[in-house]
Parts: structure tokens; sequence; C-alpha cells
């Protein structure tokens, strides 16, 4: 999260980085990080079964007919998910990422602009997805609600499914306090935090922050449709809040009220070993929606 709304320069985001290395002593200077936005592909493709090498050549050609932009600027890979049998033939069921060449290379350039060595890139969705546990026979909401974006993810049978990035966050709940109630951002920002959302009494801050909130359940509940139509007989039994706005008072409570669906906040800790004489839980708990990303990207590492 960086301090103010407006888009910084590459050097400012790397003395950002370097400066939280450096304050935090992080021992490492391996990095895994991830991209995320409108112009990420993520795709669903069913294959004949094949040997790995032809399988790389086959989604390379059969996902052109999909992606926003030039096939030959893009990096892609792949994830096999699982084998299917369709009408008597072996199939894998696999996603396909796709990323233009310079958003990599930029977020690499990044990593090494600070000093450190990128590992791999990754994609955000799919680091929160796998930051937590969701049951094999649940359907869950994955939504982050960040500064500028909203992320929404629906994983069913432990595959996740949908992804949507919506450009509308926390810095849109501060701007319209801002511009409700007079003040500047910094101060609006303040009170977002002190006072939250007010379900029983309709506070000022509560009343500002109405519309982004109202347009944001609006996006969910287009959301849900979607996926829900695909399937007849699908359910949503719970939404996840991650990124910094699920800290938001009263925001779990408001969305279970407005959509009709359990929401909680995410805890990524749940399954992560950690010293604890050396790093204070209280702290890392109320951390862990704006880590989750880092949480997942650190996990991939550590798996493989
Ligand atoms: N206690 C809190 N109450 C309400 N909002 C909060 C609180 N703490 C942080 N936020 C909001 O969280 C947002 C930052 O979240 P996060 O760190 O997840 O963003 P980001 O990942 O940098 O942004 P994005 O994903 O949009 O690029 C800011 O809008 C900030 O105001
Ligand atoms: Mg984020």
């Amino acid at each position: 999260e960086l301090p103010s709304p407006e888009p910084s320069d590459k050097k400012t985001i790397i003395k950002a980085i370097r400066k939280i290395i450096d304050e935090n002593r992080v021992k490492t200077n391996k990095v895994v990080v991830s991209v995320s936005g409108s112009s990420i592909n993520v795709r669903y493709l069913k294959m004949p079964k094949m040997p790995e090498e032809e399988l790389t050549e086959a989604i390379k050609w059969e996902v052109k007919k999909y992606i926003t932009m030039d096939p030959k600027e893009a990096i892609m890979d792949h994830l096999v998910l699982r084998e299917v049998m369709e009408e008597g033939v072996k199939k894998v069921e696999v996603v396909v990422a796709a990323a233009p060449r310079g958003l990599i290379q930029d977020r690499i350039s990044l990593i090494q602009g600070a000093g450190l060595i990128p590992l791999a890139v990754d994609v955000t969705s799919f680091a929160l997805w796998r930051s937590i546990k969701i049951n094999d026979d649940e359907t869950a909401v994955l939504i982050d609600i960040g500064a500028g974006i909203t992320n929404i993810n629906i994983v069913e049978k432990e595959i996740l499914h949908f992804s949507r990035d919506i450009s509308l966050a926390g810095n849109d709940l501060t701007s319209a306090i801002s511009e409700e109630l007079n003040l500047d951002f910094h101060q609006a920002e303040r009170m977002k935090k002190e006072e939250g959302l007010s379900l029983e009494k309709e506070t000022p801050v509560t009343k500002a922050m109405r519309g982004p909130l109202e347009r944001l359940v609006v996006e969910f509940e287009r959301s849900f449709r979607y996926f829900l139509a695909q399937t007849p007989g699908r359910k949503i039994d719970r939404i996840i809040l991650f990124g910094g706005s699920a800290r938001l008072k009263g925001i779990d409570k408001y969305l279970n009220s407005s959509l009709g669906i359990p929401a909680g906040l995410c805890n990524p800790l749940v399954d992560i070993e950690f010293d604890e004489e050396a790093f204070d839980r209280r702290h890392l708990e109320d951390l862990g929606p704006r880590m989750a990303v880092a949480f997942g990207l650190a996990k991939r590492e550590a798996n493989s």
C-alpha cells in the first residue's frame, strides 16, 4: 500500500520496496512477485491428454484464440488441474495465464532495481487462493479489496473457476468521505479507519461510503450471477475477505446482510507455523488480510 492515491514512478516504488526490506531486516533476497489487473488473462481449457511438451505447444495454439493481447507479446504458463474422462477420451483441465511481456519485465526490473532476485512471477488471484484452506465440498468467494482494485475469485471443489478485477476499492471510499465531508484525502483516510461502517445508526462517514459500497455489491452480484448461471444447482457457501479494506470495521456484516451470504475475514495464518517468541501472533493476525498475497506467494516456493 503506497501512501498516496497518485500513481508512483519507478524510483519511488523501488525506494519503498528497499525501505520495507531494510526496516524489517528481511534475511532473504529472493522474491516471488505477482501481477494482476485486466491485462492478465486467465483461461480454462480442456485438452486431450498428451505428453507435457506437446501439451505446452498445443495450449499455445489453442489459447491464441482467447487472449486479448498479441500472442507474440504474451508470456504464458499453465497448470494442469485435473484429469477428466469425456466421451471415452482422457482429457486434462488446465488453467492458462497470459500476461503482456512488458508488464512482466517492468515488475522484474522493480525487484532487481531494489537489489533483489526474482524467482517467479505469479498471478495475484492464484496467490490468494493458495494462502488459505478451503474445503473441497464448499464453494467460496475470495474477495480482495485493496486500495485501487477489488479482485473477486470463486473457488469450487478446490479449483479457481472465476476471477475478475473491478477498479473500485478503498481509495474510492476515502474519496467519497473526502468529498462529502469536505476533508483532504489524509483526513478522510483517518476517519475511514477510525470509524468504519456503522450499521445501526447512519453516521456521516457511513453515509458517505454508501455510494461506492452499493456499487461494489452490484458488481459482486453480477459476478455471482454469471458464475451460478454456468451450472444449475450451484450455490455459494461463504465469502472470505482479503486486502487492507477488508479491515474496514463492519464490512463483513454489511456484505453478509446485503448479499445474504456469510462473510468473514481470511486467516492465512491457519496452517503456518511460526516462532511465537519472535513474532507477536496478534500483530500477525491483524496483518493477515493484507499479507495474504505475500503468504500465498511465499508458500508457492516453500511447497515446490
Ligand atoms: N483499518 C482499516 N479500515 C479501513 N480501510 C483500511 C484499513 N486499513 C487499511 N485500509 C485500506 O486498505 C487499502 C489498502 O489495502 P491493500 O494494502 O490491500 O492495498 P494494495 O494491495 O496496495 O492495493 P491494490 O490491490 O488495489 O493495488 C487502502 O485503501 C486503505 O485505506
Ligand atoms: Mg492488493
